[in-house]
């Protein structure tokens, strides 16, 4: 079985831009048909008679299912919104070629990729919602879900990729944003593990020194995490820091910031405490906390 990126990379191969402008069709009609009618694509595709072959092909190939049967109409799936992200990533010359996957998470997946220019970079696919095509084909009720998981992850690669270009040009060490393109989000690739599973760290309290004054770092610049662990946090072998996955930050301003940002440093407080034995912490540590959770915080 090849791997889901290794079946979107050769379906790539296989499509000209034909395939590409059925698919582009399909995704602007959307929103307005639960299954966008077989008449309505080939009519707006302005390709003729020959839509109806292409369609056959992007179904046979999985980038489209057909819930009513072949007659009635298309909707896209995840590999469909992946060949049109990756599609317009490589036309604008951003990547080349997609590699090994760097970690498979729950809502999204991070592949190591290449530029043209050939700079090693980071590209994650979110995948709200994510179930397999076989299941979609069968449940008719998954069709509405379908299409709003996939706005859901559209959505949230647009939300991360705006953190990155808070804090990025701020100096907050996240990764460097590139480009996105729909649910994926391009930037640079980091040489690291994350804090979570680092077997040796040379100065685990420097380590959580510079986290807290990063997250402080991004606090000032209006943006606070809200998923923040040990598992978002990268460090090189350098031990160097990055704080990543961004998609669920909200503004200092929001009502739930405050209650957020407390589960996000008590949790970084606890791991360090449990792995590393870090209990006590130095004075300008403790003013961090303080600034960014309140005074009674560290008390309670
Ligand atoms: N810029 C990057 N460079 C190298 N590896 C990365 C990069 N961004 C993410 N990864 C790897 O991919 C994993 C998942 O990324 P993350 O953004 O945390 O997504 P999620 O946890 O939502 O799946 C990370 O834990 C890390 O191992
Ligand atoms: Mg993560």
């Amino acid at each position: 079985m090849p791997s889901l990126i290794e079946y979107v990379r050769d379906v790539f191969r296989k499509l000209d831009e034909k395939h590409f402008k059925i698919l582009r069709v399909i995704e602007e009609n959307s929103s307005r048909y639960e299954v966008v009618p077989k008449e309505v694509i080939i009519s707006s595709s302005g390709i003729g008679p020959r839509a109806e072959k292409l369609l056959k092909k992007l179904h046979e190939y999985r980038l489209i299912w057909a819930p009513l049967g072949l007659e009635r109409g298309f909707c896209l799936n995840y590999n469909g919104l992946d060949l049109l992200a990756l599609k317009s990533l490589v036309d604008r010359n951003i990547i080349e070629s997609l590699g090994k996957p760097l970690g498979i998470g729950k809502e999204a997946d991070v592949y190591d990729a290449m530029s043209p220019k050939g700079e090693r970079l980071a590209v994650k696919f979110f995948r709200i919602g994510r179930t397999s095509f076989k299941k979609y084909e069968r449940h008719r009720t998954a069709l509405l879900s379908a299409h709003s998981y996939m706005a859901a992850s559209i959505k949230s690669a647009a939300q991360e990729y705006r953190a990155l270009k808070i804090l990025y040009p701020r100096g907050v060490k996240v990764p460097k944003p590139i480009a996105r393109n729909r649910h994926i989000i391009v930037t640079e690739f980091f040489q690291g593990i994350e804090v979570a599973s680092a077997q040796y760290l040379t100065d685990p309290l420097k380590i959580l020194g510079d986290i807290l004054e990063n997250v402080k770092m991004a606090y000032d610049a209006g943006v606070v995490h809200s998923d923040l662990s040990a598992y978002n946090v990268l460090v090189t072998p350098e031990e160097e820091i990055l704080i990543i996955d961004w998609p669920q930050w909200v503004k200092p301003s929001h009502p739930m910031a405050k209650s957020y940002l407390r589960r996000d440093i008590s949790s970084l407080l606890k791991f360090f405490k449990r792995k590393w034995k870090i209990g006590e912490l130095p004075e300008n540590y403790l003013n961090i906390i303080r600034a960014l959770c309140g005074e009674t915080f560290l008390t309670s």
